[in-house]
Parts: structure tokens; sequence; C-alpha cells
């Protein structure tokens, strides 16, 4: 029985989202909430044949405000319907918000692990880092992944190692053999970031059995870990993946990226014993992409969906706050391995929404086109690539490096103020570019790099010329 705050948020949720309207920008096919703000994905999972995806939600205010989790369902994974909110911050372990976590399916009942932040009221000069701030770990279990029963905080800061700061979360659970394990992201004293590991019989009570983190240190926290293992299909054998999205990386390559990285290292070793971490390579070069989540589906693909934005970005903006909301998912991706390197794909459920291909060798040319998907292929690597999206968006690759360009870089733009992004690549041997009313995700050599970004265009349209190679367009259709 929902407590008299979690009451009231529930109606004041459901008032809100009465006098919404999204405008111009509201997505064909990306998860989007029905009002305010999105951040992270949140307990992505499958139950029977349904799949669910909860979603870091703020209702109230399109730039962010205390933390719910909204809850969408798919039956395919493109096509998503929302469902109302599912966890309110209604208890003391959790006001300061239901932050994010994962959820892990066993015999038909969904078991979330989220992190309850707690920020105390500042009379005693927190600092909020180390004093002022309770991160409590909590578990809650559904059979319908809608309505949840009594919540369970199983860890708070306490539990973690005291060389830790307050600053642990985003739980991702997952079981191997009888025994399961959970991944927790967090921020030491000395401000390097970590990953704990931590393992567990029942669900209920969890001991710590490893830390990790990388030789030297790699930025100050590392937000929503995730760990897993994918088939190298070249290589032969599992490759292990542990993903960090790591805030305060500066220097080198990082100050001409996002204000935030999100990517992975492949671990060599035991990731609950010793182990070493492989160099960081990042989940998407793009402008908007943070917190991915993967999960497991029942026949068997590794999907990855992430966060199309970025936290504390001032420099670029979504032209969607007018509309009163901002922020969206990812496409869902398919997670393959080759080489050693990890792959991104659009799941095949997307070609279902294919009309009619329209096919031309080096060039093509479409106006008007909102919501579409786009291929170069060639027998050989190519010589040369360039897209030209709604006038101003450019992607392109002179042999050296793969670029996704702004060429108007007005906040009133459609790029809203982002400007360039750009990473180094000697050989191309295709590209894929997925178009929805306002974002734009483009795969490069069958997803080993991929560049995800909002845009916002007055006119649809795009061009591309590839020198040798072949091209297919087709609309997306919902
Ligand atoms: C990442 C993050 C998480 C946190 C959540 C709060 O974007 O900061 O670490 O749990 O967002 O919304």
């Amino acid at each position: 029985m929902a407590n008299p705050l979690a009451q009231d948020l529930d109606a004041l949720r459901q008032a809100i989202e009465k006098t919404a309207n999204l405008g111009p920008y509201a997505q064909a096919f990306h998860l989007t909430p029905p009002v305010g703000w999105l951040n992270d994905p949140n307990g992505l999972s499958q139950l029977g044949d349904t799949y669910h995806a909860y979603f870091q939600y703020s209702p109230f205010n399109p730039e962010g405000g205390v933390k719910m989790w909204g809850h969408s369902v798919s039956s395919d994974m493109i096509k998503w319907n929302y469902e109302g909110a599912a966890l309110y911050p209604d208890q003391p372990f959790d006001v300061g918000g239901v932050y994010s976590g994962s959820a892990y399916v066993e015999d038909g009942t969904m078991h979330v692990f989220y992190t309850g932040n707690v920020k105390l009221e500042d009379s005693d000069g927190y600092d909020y880092v180390n004093s002022g701030r309770e991160a409590n770990t909590v578990h809650v279990s559904s059979e319908d992944g809608s309505h949840f029963g009594p919540k369970h905080p199983v860890l708070g800061n306490e539990d973690y190692p005291q060389d830790d700061t307050n600053h642990v979360r985003d739980p991702k659970v997952w079981r191997s053999g009888d025994v399961y394990y959970m991944v927790q992201g967090a921020r030491k004293k000395d401000d390097t970031g970590e990953v704990l590991v931590f393992r567990s019989q029942d669900l209920e009570s969890w001991e710590l059995v490893n830390r990790i983190t990388s030789d030297e240190p790699f930025g100050y926290m590392w937000e929503c870990p995730d760990y897993f293992e994918v088939a190298d299909e070249t290589r032969g054998g599992m490759l292990k993946v542990l993903s960090v999205s790591p805030q305060g990386l500066r220097g080198d390559d990082w100050d001409r990226r996002n204000v935030y990285q999100s990517g992975y290292f492949v671990l060599h070793g035991n990731v609950l014993g010793e182990c070493s971490l492989q160099p960081f390579a990042l989940w998407d070069a793009g402008f908007d992409f943070y917190a991915p989540q993967t999960f497991l589906t029942d026949d068997g693909r590794r999907v990855l969906i992430g966060w199309m934005g970025m936290p504390d970005e001032k420099t670029y903006t979504n032209l969607t706050v007018e509309d009163g909301w901002q922020h969206c998912f990812t496409v869902p991706r398919t997670v393959t391995a080759r080489w050693g390197r990890v792959l991104q794909w659009p799941v095949r459920e997307i070609e279902r929404y294919r009309g009619e291909r329209r096919w031309a060798p080096e060039l093509i040319a479409e106006d008007g086109l909102k919501t579409f998907d786009l291929m170069a292929y060639g027998k050989t690597p190519l010589s040369s690539f360039t897209a030209t999206i709604a006038d101003e968006l450019v992607l392109s690759w002179d042999g050296e490096r793969f670029e996704m360009r702004f060429t108007d870089t007005d906040k009133g733009a459609v790029g809203a103020g982002r400007a360039v992004r750009f990473e180094q690549l000697d050989a191309l041997r295709n590209v894929r570019v997925v178009g929805d009313v306002s974002s734009v995700e483009v795969f490069v050599n069958d997803g080993e790099l991929t560049f995800s970004t909002r845009y916002y265009p007055k006119h649809y349209g795009l061009s591309a010329e590839a020198p040798g190679c072949e091209l297919a367009l087709w609309p997306l259709e919902f």
C-alpha cells in the first residue's frame, strides 16, 4: 500500500503528464519521457514476452529534479508504451531520489536493486562528498514489473570500504552458477574512481569481494558500472567487459570530448579476484551518450541502451526544453565482439519498420525524411564518405578521421550549440545512420565506433556520397 507521500507524488505526476505536449521534436521510436526530464536507463529486462525499461524520471521539471523510476514496456524494443512510475522516493532511505539500478529476473520474479539517495539538510556545513549524503542499496521485487513489494535496504555507507567517499551507487546485478554478483560505482577519498564487486547467496545479504580500478587514476568517480562477458567471434573465448561512466577526465584528448565519458575496459583475469584493465574504449564518440546499461534477452542477445544526453553540459542544449521535456534513450543495440573489440548494432527488430528501399551507387539524396535508416557499404574499403543531414549536420571521413560536425554552432541552430566530435579511423568499411525526428546515431565499421547526437531541424532531408560504393536508404515507418 502506497504511503501518503507516494500517493501525492503519483497524483501530481499524473496531473502534469495530462498537460504534456511534446511538440515538433517528439521522437517516433526512441524512448522518451511523457513530460519533464529523463536520464539513465534502469532495470532493463525481459519478463515473459515483454521488455521492460525504466528510466530516471523527473516529471515536474525538464531540467531535472527529484528522481523516480518511470516505466515503459515493449514487445520489440522499438515501440515503447509508457506505463507510469514504478518506484517513488517515499522512504527515509531514498527520499532524495530513487537513483539508478538494475533488474535481475529469476523464475518470473523481477528483483530490482537501486540506490536510495539521501541528501541531509545543510545545517552542519556538509560537503556532500564525505558527509551529508547517504547511498543506500535497496532491493525490491515485482511479479509484473509495475507493482513492487516492500523495499529492503541491503547495504548502506557503513558497508562500503571506509576509504570510499559517500558516493557509491548504481548496483548492477547478475548471477553466475549458484551465486549472485553486484557491481557498484564509487568515488574514493583520494578522488579516484573504482568499481566494487559484491557477492550474495540469497539477494539480501551481500559481502564485498573485490575492488577494481585502473593502474593510473582515471577520473574521480565511476558511475553506472556494468559487467558482462560476450563471445569473441573471431578469436574465440569470452571477452570480459567492464563498462563505466567516469567523471573528471582531463587533458590529452579528453578536453575536446564530452564533459563526462562513457566506455569500457576489457578485463583480463578474474572480476572476483586478480585482474587488470586494458585501455579504455569509448562506447560512443558523439555528443549525447552516457550511463548505458546492458541486459540479456531470453534469446541470448546482449543488448545495450544508453541515455542520449549529457549531464552538466553548458555549451549546448536541447530545444525540447521549451516543450517541457528533455532527453531520450538510444536505440537498443546488440553487443557482439570481434578481435577483442566490442561492436554495437541496432537490434534487428528495427528492420521491421523499414519502408521501401531506395538504392543507388555512390550518391543518394532524399528530401523530407524524418525517420530513416541509411547504409553505405563497399566490396572494398571506402575511399571517402560524406553525408549532410538537415543541411547542418555533416558526417565525413577523410582517410584519417571520422567526424560529426554541425556547421552552425548557434544555440538556436540545428545542433543547438553542438560543434564537432571526431575520432581517428584508418580504414572505413561501412557506415550506417539511423535517424529519428530529433536524433541521429551513426554506426561505423559494423559498429566498432558510434556517434550519437540530438538535433533540431527546421526542415528535413539528407544526401550521402561514397565513391565506388553502394548506398541503401529506407524510410522508417511507424
Ligand atoms: C548518472 C547518475 C547516476 C545516478 C543517477 C541519478 O547519470 O548520476 O550515477 O544514480 O544519475 O539520476
